[in-house]
């Protein structure tokens, strides 16, 4: 990574070249700021540290290139440096560590724009038609959207089919997943925070609402979050204003809301776990995404769309579909739904060392959990459940080690060292460990 600086107080910009230095990045040092905007490209450089006696130049580069993440740094207001565009913002003096800490959060952010994403979205059964029409009737408008269905359904990929067809496709579009998130760390995830806001709270942090200005925030299953926070929810959506955490004041805030859900939210609400005010918010446009099984008109054409994205991403070639695959796919049930179709057919464009995909190299039910999983006795350590899956797929593939690393998902290393740690403890375990092995395989 290499980490762009912009200070006029040269002993500032030297102190931070060598903090840079330690965490092993490369600083490109500058005090003035022609020079600064001469050498800036993102082709170089993935961070900028500037000071706020710059706030152009925060707001410039950024307008410029969206993907250098900025961290302001300097005396005045953060949040003037956040409305420039600034990620983060430390006010001076920092210490060594707030720096640290800050580009430790950036170092871990993927790169953007490296892996392309396919966002063809097929819609061949007719049960799709309704939905097709509501996409593209709704999307120009600024509605809040009620996405229902399934797991795997294809209720994300139609969140951003509707952002990409609106009026706010050039802002940003920020999804947030409120069940993958820990409840204690969900409202600054949402909201952000002021440094010092509480322990560890580093430097000023923008929240998902503010990040989502002038575009789209998607709120991936809403009906996970807690009453508390549905509270919060329902405040920003009426007033379009946020409070970070620690903050003083409130921050208007533009953006239009899609929200997913896989449960059936009508139950949540009578069961009183969901607010019915939050619920007439959200579902003012509702679509509801029938399961796989439901749409068998759309199986072949997902899975022939799935056989071209694998081969495009591993550059290898494409393969067809033997009739007795194509029948295979289409009498299964598909309990992931195309989530578990993707699955099965990039397992298939791994594994299948012919031209075509014949029944035998279609593998159901990895996606979703199998009946051997679901009856592990209580009690079985996490160790042991993986320990016994990797057993298992070892031997399902006649111990082919590049095999069964694919259908775990898991690197080749990874599964040599898990095995060489496992033959390590075997020599001091005793012999219940491999009993249960036993039973997971069998
Ligand atoms: N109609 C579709 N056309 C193409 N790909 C799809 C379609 N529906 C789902 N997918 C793909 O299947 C996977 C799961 O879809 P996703 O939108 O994440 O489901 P959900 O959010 O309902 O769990 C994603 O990789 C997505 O790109
Ligand atoms: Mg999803």
């Amino acid at each position: 990574m290499c980490v762009a600086i912009l200070d006029s107080d040269t002993a500032i910009v030297s102190i931070l070249s060598e903090i840079v230095h330690d965490l092993g990045q490369t600083p490109s040092p500058y005090h003035d700021k022609d020079r600064f905007l001469g050498a800036i490209d993102p082709a170089s450089h993935n961070v900028a540290i500037i000071s706020d006696d710059f706030i152009d130049v925060i707001e410039g580069t950024k307008q410029v290139y969206q993907s250098i993440e900025i961290v302001a740094i300097g005396t005045g207001e953060g949040s003037r440096c956040i409305k420039a565009g600034a990620t983060h913002y430390l006010k001076k003096p920092f210490c060594a560590q707030d720096i640290q800490q800050v580009l430790g959060i950036l170092m871990k952010k993927p790169a953007p724009g490296r892996a392309h994403r396919d966002e063809s979205f097929i819609a061949v059964d007719p049960s799709m038609e309704k939905i097709l029409e509501i996409i593209s009737k709704v999307s120009p408008t600024q509605a809040p959207v009620l996405i229902q269905g399934e797991s795997g359904t294809g209720k994300e990929i139609i969140a951003r089919s509707i952002h990409s067809l609106s009026r706010r496709k050039d802002g940003p579009y920020v999804g947030i997943n409120l069940a993958a998130i820990p409840e204690s760390l969900l409202e600054s995830e949402l909201f952000g925070y002021e440094k010092g806001a509480f322990t560890g709270a580093y430097a000023t942090r923008i929240g998902k609402f503010e990040l989502a200005h002038g575009g789209t925030i998607l709120l991936d299953e809403v009906t996970e979050v807690s009453l508390g926070l549905q509270a919060k929810l329902l405040r920003v959506l009426q007033e379009k204003q946020i409070d970070r955490v620690g903050g003083k004041a409130s921050i208007s805030v533009d953006f239009r809301v899609i929200a997913t859900t896989n449960r059936d939210i009508e139950e949540d609400i009578q069961a009183g776990r969901f607010r019915h005010d939050l619920f007439f918010r959200l579902n003012v446009i509702p679509i509801k995404v029938p399961p796989l099984r439901c749409r068998r008109d759309d199986i072949l054409p997902l899975a022939e769309h799935f056989i071209h994205k694998v081969a495009q991403r591993e550059g290898i070639p494409e393969k067809t579909l033997a009739k007795d695959a194509q029948n295979s796919l289409l009498k299964y049930a598909w309990p992931g739904n195309v989530r578990e179709l993707e699955n099965v057919v990039e397992r298939a464009m791994i594994l299948c060392d012919e031209a075509m995909i014949t029944s035998e190299d279609l593998i159901f039910g990895m996606g979703s959990p199998t009946p051997a999983a679901r009856s592990l006795p209580v009690g079985t350590t996490i160790h042991e459940m993986e320990k016994g899956l990797i057993v298992s797929t070892l031997s399902s593939v006649d111990g082919n080690r590049t095999k069964a690393a694919s259908l775990l998902g898991i690197s080749i290393r990874t599964l040599r060292n898990k095995l060489n740690e496992y033959s390590q403890n075997s020599q001091f375990s005793d012999t219940t460990q491999g009993k249960k092995t036993q039973e997971f395989s069998g």
